[in-house]
């Protein structure tokens, strides 16, 4: 292996103290503490973890976690009723409905529920126009985390070649508008897009966030690239095991790229350090306080 690995969970557990200390600035400014509420539907295992782990490092960075838990029954007016409740009540900076959703409930209706103001997931279509316009706006987690990472790594992005691949409105979109706002050349490719390896081949800069085991291979790697692996899949490895691997051939990439991250440790505990970024940013933004510069 050539490339240095690109410690996301040193990167997070950073960020996170640099959120505690602005949670408690805050708490000076406006007289209480930042709040998040997190609201789960049903009991998707997965789901659960996430939830509990948000609550955990929300209260670990100074600030209040308000949980909700609801039945995998819950109809679509109740969850928008508590979304609205939520949106009425001030000491509640952010919201996040946790995705996926029970079939019966249509996800684009919550998320158009949420306050913008509070919208800590950056879902809202208010908050991905104005990212695509360039104004100030609350950007989803993981994406930004990325660019946190590329930065710290890289510096200046300018007119370097981005590829990211997968285009959903979570990842792939809001990482391309981070991106082209950094005065990259970007190209957004997708499991359907042509010769995706010639593609690959031509980037900086690699943004995997297609959701398919080791898919992006070694040898699309331009020597020197820096990639960023946003994949988290589980495989099985026989005997009844499984391990949890990226998008990309890890041993592979790392043969040929100047950096890449890890699955696990490498994006996964940015997106937490950066919802409770977001948290600190919403609530300031909401009274009207200045930024917070080291966020
Ligand atoms: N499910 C998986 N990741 C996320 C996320 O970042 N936000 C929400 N709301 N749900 C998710």
């Amino acid at each position: 292996m050539t490339a240095e690995l690109i410690d996301g969970k040193a990167f997070a557990q950073q960020l996170r103290g640099r959120v505690a200390d602005a949670a408690s600035r805050f708490h000076k400014d406006a007289g209480r503490i930042p709040g998040l509420a997190v609201v789960l539907v049903g009991e998707d295992p997965a789901s659960s973890v996430y939830v509990k782990s948000k609550g955990k490092a929300c209260l670990e960075a100074g600030m209040k976690s308000i949980e909700h838990r609801l039945p995998d029954t819950t109809n679509q007016a109740d969850l928008i009723a508590l979304v609205e409740q939520l949106n009425a009540d001030d000491h509640v900076d952010g919201i996040l409905v946790q995705l996926p959703l029970p079939g019966q409930i249509d996800d684009k209706a919550v998320i158009a529920a949420i306050d913008p103001a509070k919208d800590v997931d950056g879902f809202h279509v208010v908050n991905a126009g104005r990212l695509a316009v360039g104004e100030d706006a609350l950007v989803p987690c993981t994406p930004l985390g990325c660019l946190m990472l590329l930065k710290d790594r890289m510096g200046d992005l300018t007119g370097l070649d981005a590829v990211v691949i997968g285009r959903s409105n979570i990842v792939g979109k809001p990482m391309a508008q981070l991106l082209l706002a950094e005065s990259c050349t970007v190209t957004i490719a997708h499991s359907r897009t042509k010769d995706l390896a010639a593609v690959v081949r031509r980037a900086d800069i690699v943004v995997a966030a297609v959701g398919r085991p080791e898919m992006v291979k070694g040898d699309w790697i331009k020597p020197g690239a820096v990639v960023i692996d946003v994949g988290i899949n589980r495989v099985d490895v026989g005997e009844g095991k499984t391990k949890l691997v990226g998008d990309v051939a890890f041993d592979e990439a790392a043969a040929i790229a100047s950096a890449v991250t890890p699955v696990p440790g490498g994006v996964g505990p940015m997106t937490i350090a950066v919802l409770l970024r977001n948290t600190v940013v919403a609530a300031r933004a909401r009274l009207g306080l200045a930024k917070d510069a080291s966020l």
